[in-house]
């Protein structure tokens, strides 16, 4: 692993992880949806999902698709022309980067015990979903909650996802040190292909 790819890997790895694994209990066959595939987090979710069994539909923007198809989609959705939550699709498990559906919508893309965990997206469905979420847990088959990332754990089983080869950790851009500030303006931007990485050098040392 190079210093750029490991100083990709360790908040959005593992809140691809942690949601898959711990909250959204994948398991091997499921039908699981990634919402914000194409990002940070969602570029590791997408191959951890695979690397688990699943056959894994990743959901992003246009110029996206190829590059999520690339790092083993089965099937690609472009936010900017389907609706997912609006289609007869039903899914095991959501993990959602990108939240901006009201968790209403997000239950009904679900399977009748099928998961929902909220990674990212807007305040307000963050907070939708975690006063909601509890209740409707309780109250039916479904399981509805999100994810709290717990840094560091679970480095050591991505390093083992790395070393056999199920992982690898997408890049879209290289910042020097010195270019930081225009690096967290592209992040911020939201558009990024994977992860931004700075460098203390281009391309050696991270
Ligand atoms: N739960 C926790 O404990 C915890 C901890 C740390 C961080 N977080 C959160 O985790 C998230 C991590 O995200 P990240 O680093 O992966 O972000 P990112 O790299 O910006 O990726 C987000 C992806 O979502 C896509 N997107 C935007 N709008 C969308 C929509 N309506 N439908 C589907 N996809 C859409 C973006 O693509 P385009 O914009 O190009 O369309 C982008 O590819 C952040 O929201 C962060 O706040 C949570």
């Amino acid at each position: 692993m190079t210093f750029d790819e490991a100083a990709a890997v360790p908040q959005a790895a593992l809140l691809a992880l942690q949601g898959l694994r711990d909250k959204g209990q994948i398991q091997p066959g499921q039908k699981v949806l990634i919402n914000g595939a194409g990002g940070g987090a969602g570029t590791f979710a997408m191959q951890i999902a695979k690397s688990f069994g699943a056959e894994v539909t990743g959901v992003d923007s246009t110029s996206k698709l190829d590059m999520m198809r690339s790092i083993g989609a089965d099937q690609v959705i472009d936010y900017t022309q389907e609706d997912f939550t609006k289609n007869e699709q039903r899914y095991d498990l959501i993990l959602d980067v990108a939240a901006y559906h009201s968790i209403f919508d997000y239950k009904r893309a679900l399977s009748p015990k099928g998961i929902y965990v909220i990674v990212g997206g807007s305040t307000a469905q963050m907070f939708q979903a975690g006063f909601l979420g509890p209740w409707i847990s309780m109250t039916g088959s479904k399981k509805m909650g999100i994810l709290m990332h717990k840094p560091n754990k679970d480095l050591a089983f991505m390093k083992e996802l790395f070393e056999a080869g199920k992982v690898v950790p997408v890049i879209d851009r290289r910042y020097p040190l010195s270019e930081v500030a225009e690096a967290l303006r592209y992040f911020g931007g939201g558009h990024a292909q994977g992860k931004v990485v700075i460098t203390l050098e281009h391309n050696d040392k991270t």
